[in-house]
């Protein structure tokens, strides 16, 4: 069974057929949302609003371990987080979709393991490739059938926030290495490796990164809506391929 994580834009599957809803409780706390179950064409699916259904848990305050643990119970094989992000390199503008093959964590003070506490051993997870190589090959297959566009590969910076980020920082996230920024990739990507759920993301290009493109002076933030609403009915166009293929 599949499970996708929506993020600020995507906070409901249109295309979702959904059977029932599920309020989890896990002993790290309540989930972002009840779980949502339906079919995505023939495709048993499993839906949740990272930042709520009404969208109003910051990403510093999402709780990903009992985002995580409450779809590992449900049964979920394989999740796929959808995020919109900041673009740093010009080609990277908005509207782009992506599928990142790396991350650099600038986060602090989440909850970021399920190996912590009592008498429970040090765990460390192997974290070369934070995204399922065969799981990211599946999206880019599943987005080849469905005639869109994205882009193969590219280093996900994930930033505190909630705010965004000065012009400065993002010219040291480039120096970095990093193509995009976003605010909640991590630790969602380690939680899942830590409970062997395969992970990869399928990301929107909300706007320029703070300072480059059209964002020299500000991020013009009342483009970000429209952006959003044309890119993300592309990728739930991807999830369906995604899952009439997987069936
Ligand atoms: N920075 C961080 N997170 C984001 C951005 C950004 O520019 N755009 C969308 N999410």
């Amino acid at each position: 069974m599949i499970a996708i994580i929506g993020g600020s834009g995507l906070t409901h599957l249109s295309n979702l057929d959904i059977a029932r809803r599920e309020v989890v409780r896990t002993p790290y706390g309540e989930p972002s949302g009840a779980l949502q179950f339906g079919h995505l064409g023939e495709q048993q699916t499993i839906f949740i609003a990272r930042h709520g259904y009404g969208h109003t848990i910051p990403p510093h305050e999402v709780n990903y371990r009992a985002n995580i643990w409450a779809l590992k119970q449900a049964g979920a094989e394989a999740i796929i987080s959808v995020a919109s992000v900041g673009g740093i390199p010009d080609h990277l503008g908005p509207g782009t979709i992506l599928v990142p093959d790396q991350i650099i964590d600038y986060t602090w003070g989440r909850a970021s393991t399920f190996f912590e506490g009592g008498d429970s051993p040090v765990v460390h997870v192997d974290f070369t490739e934070p995204y399922d190589p065969g799981l990211r090959q599946q999206i880019l297959r599943a987005a080849r059938e469905a005639g869109e566009a994205v882009v193969d590969g590219a280093t996900y910076a994930a930033t505190q926030g909630p705010r965004l980020e000065t012009a400065a920082e993002v010219n040291r996230l480039a120096r970095d290495g990093a193509h995009v920024v976003g605010m909640t990739g991590m630790p969602e990507a380690a939680l899942a490796r830590e409970v062997e759920i395969p992970y990869a993301a399928i990301q929107v290009v909300a706007n320029h990164a703070a300072g480059r493109g059209n964002s020299t002076h500000g991020i013009p933030m009342h483009e970000i809506e429209d952006t959003l609403r044309e890119a993300m009915a592309r990728v739930r166009k991807i999830l369906q391929h995604l899952c009439a293929s997987s069936a």
